[in-house]
């Protein structure tokens, strides 16, 4: 078990996290906030990369910083920025980071066969990167990061730039290595983790909002969300009156989808939110949020 207390992160007389309390277990847990919320803080203390200015990080009731190298030999870790060599082939750049991490040769070079087989890269383990497309190279990423076979995996952004097959194939990949670990990865999209995550954490003013289930946190709204279908030219009206969470262009009129604690008119139909519709309403004041959303 990771167990975060208390934790307070400051740069300066800035204040980027305050009083975080999080507990992991197996399964993939999901950190989800718009652009400079602070999950990439956060993360970086996770992996020791940054120190709390207060509070605690323990893994089985030690201190991470105390337990130093024994902790990261147990965590495996891909940057928000992942830097690789596009003249290697993933077989190369793997074998010489396991060489850093001091794995010997032997071991080194079945696992990584084995890894970019789970990461189905071993049709081309031996070309080079630079033809590799965006998601590729995230499993390159993720393979790096599976090297020394992780208790605790944490991604920061891991499908940033990967087209929608690719990341249906990531989801899959992550849930099976999450039978036996702990997954930790950052996004500010909804889809990304919606389907994958045992557990999402939200983050809104430096604090954590919600670490809860998909379903539970929907059910924070139950009730306020509807459709209906709008004259075009009351749109306008429309959307300044209530929280638009989507709308849709339709013959002669729009299709909204909305959020309200107005008393429901008979042409409103009651839906069951899903977790965009809580990500716009938690963010809606905040432009990065929204202007982050759509990507
Ligand atoms: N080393 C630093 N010094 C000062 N401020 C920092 C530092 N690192 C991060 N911050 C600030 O802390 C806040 C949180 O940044 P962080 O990178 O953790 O956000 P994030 O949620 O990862 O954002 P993104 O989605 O853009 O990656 C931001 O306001 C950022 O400008
Ligand atoms: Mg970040």
């Amino acid at each position: 078990m990771l167990l975060v207390e208390d934790v307070t992160k400051n740069f300066g007389k800035f204040n980027a996290l305050k009083n975080i309390n999080l507990e992991f277990h197996n399964g993939v847990y999901g950190l989800l906030a718009p652009n400079g919320a602070g999950k990439t803080t956060l993360i970086k203390m996770l992996t020791t990369l940054l120190f709390p200015t207060s509070g605690t990080i323990r893994y089985e009731g030690n201190d991470i910083i105390k337990m130093d190298e024994m902790y990261r030999d147990l965590i495996g870790y891909l940057p928000q920025e992942f830097g690789y060599y596009k003249n290697y082939t993933p077989t190369a750049y793997l074998l010489y980071l396991a060489a850093l991490k001091g794995i010997d040769r032997k071991t080194a070079v079945s696992r990584v066969k084995e890894l970019l087989k789970t990461v189905a890269l071993d049709h081309v383990a031996t070309k080079k990167m630079k033809k590799f497309s965006g998601g590729m190279i995230q499993r390159v990423g993720i393979a790096q990061a599976m090297l020394n076979d992780p208790k605790i995996l944490i991604l920061d952004e891991p499908t940033a730039g990967l087209d929608p097959k690719e990341r249906v194939r990531f989801r899959n990949l992550l849930t099976n290595l999450a039978r036996d670990r702990i997954v930790i990865l950052s996004t500010h999209i909804v889809s990304d983790v919606e389907s994958i995550a045992n557990e999402i954490i939200t983050i809104k003013n430096q604090e954590v909002l919600y670490k809860d289930t998909v379903s539970n946190i929907c059910r924070k709204i139950e009730g306020l969300v509807y459709e209906t279908e709008v004259h075009y030219e009351d749109t306008d009206r429309f959307r300044s009156t209530y929280l638009t969470l989507s709308e849709k262009q339709e013959a002669g009129s729009m299709h909204m989808r909305f959020l309200t604690t107005d008393t429901a008119k008979p042409e409103w139909h009651s839906v069951h939110p899903n977790l965009e519709d809580v990500f716009l309403y938690i963010y809606q004041d905040e432009t990065t949020a929204q202007g982050s959303f759509n990507d």
